[in-house]
């Protein structure tokens, strides 16, 4: 395997990365939300190499990227809350599920098969000018292994991929660090994954939303339980620690912690910083070292952050 091409964002680089895309190879970049690992949707090539770079199972679809609404509507079929919703929040770290057209020109493997399709307009620039540079729509899930914490860096998405993709663009503006709020209008609205768009916002605008409650069954595979695992145990809300902790503090009490999400308490820096503290604390702890988070507060985006860190302390798989 050749070693993976480093793009800058200058208008050539960009090109370049997207003349890749163009030719089914699979090219990791940034978006306002985590590191995404992106290929032309319509390519069937390009994203059988996406799910064999992240060693995805085949039945987990992936988030098509656009660069614009009509672009969105071109492959799915838009009801009166979707243009709502995307009026209100697009582009930005929300994801809306819905009923994909026929003529949508999608890899069948974007979708899994399933008749929907998840679609995302990033806010990122960087995203905006890769995808008008391929075309076409952009496939992509966060940049990480299956099952492994996802990137908002550069280097860890390197340090994950190095090897098996052709391409990265370099430049870590991941500012919301954690995935984008998904959202299913098939049917009445249910939000399948927590994000920095809360329920209380996508409520004030559409009414009543259900919770996915039985995420086993669910449309939305990356809600099975253990994920954004570190190599180390995970631990939550834990307010003091014991022997072999490496301990991760939110808020003043930060102090005589090894890392922390936010020493001031701040909800979107904790969010920003997420992953990256735990790769770093992975890195950082021994064998049998636990990974301790103290208690994040279950208010906005708070029911995001609590929601990773349960699946990161979810029982792994033997
Ligand atoms: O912020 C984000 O959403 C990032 C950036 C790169 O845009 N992407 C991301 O993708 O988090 P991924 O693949 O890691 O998570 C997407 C989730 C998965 O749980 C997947 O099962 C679900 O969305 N999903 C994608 N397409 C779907 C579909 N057609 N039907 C149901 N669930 C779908
Ligand atoms: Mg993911």
């Amino acid at each position: 395997m050749t070693a993976i091409r480093r793009f800058d964002v200058s208008d050539s680089a960009i090109e370049a990365a997207a003349w890749l895309m163009r030719n089914g190879e699979v090219v990791a970049f940034p978006t306002e939300t985590v590191y995404g690992l992106g290929a032309d949707a319509s390519n069937p090539a390009g994203i059988e190499r996406i799910y064999k770079a992240k060693g995805r199972p085949r039945h987990n679809p992936l988030i098509v990227h656009v660069s614009d609404v009509e672009m969105a509507r071109r492959m799915a079929h838009f009801n009166p809350k979707a243009e709502l919703a995307a009026a209100s929040f697009w582009p930005g770290p929300l994801t809306l599920l819905l009923p994909k057209r026929e003529d949508s020109g999608l890899a069948t493997a974007v979708t899994a098969g399933m008749k929907n399709v998840a679609i995302r307009f990033p806010s990122s620039s960087i995203a905006q000018r890769l995808i008008r540079a391929v075309g076409f729509p952009v496939a992509a899930p966060s940049a990480n292994r299956s099952g492994k914490v996802t990137s908002t860096r550069f280097a860890e998405v390197a340090r994950q991929l190095e090897g098996r993709i052709s391409g990265i663009v370099e430049e870590d503006t991941c500012d919301h660090g954690l995935e984008s709020t998904i959202l299913s209008l098939v049917g009445s609205p249910t939000i399948l994954r927590h994000g920095s768009v809360t329920r209380e916002a996508l409520e004030a605008l559409l009414g009543p939303i259900d919770e996915d409650s039985a995420p086993q069954k669910v449309s939305a595979p990356g809600q099975l339980k253990s994920h954004y695992a570190p190599e180390a145990a995970v631990r939550m809300n834990v307010d003091r620690p014991s022997g072999n902790m490496v301990w991760v503090g939110f808020g003043p009490e930060s102090e005589g912690c090894q890392f922390t999400l936010s020493s001031s308490g701040d909800l979107h820096e904790a969010a920003r910083n997420l992953y990256a503290v735990m790769s770093e604390a992975d890195a950082w702890a021994g064998p049998s070292d636990v990974i301790a988070f103290a208690p994040i507060p279950l208010t906005g985006l708070g029911w995001a952050i609590n929601d990773r860190l349960r699946r990161a302390a979810a029982p792994r798989p033997a």
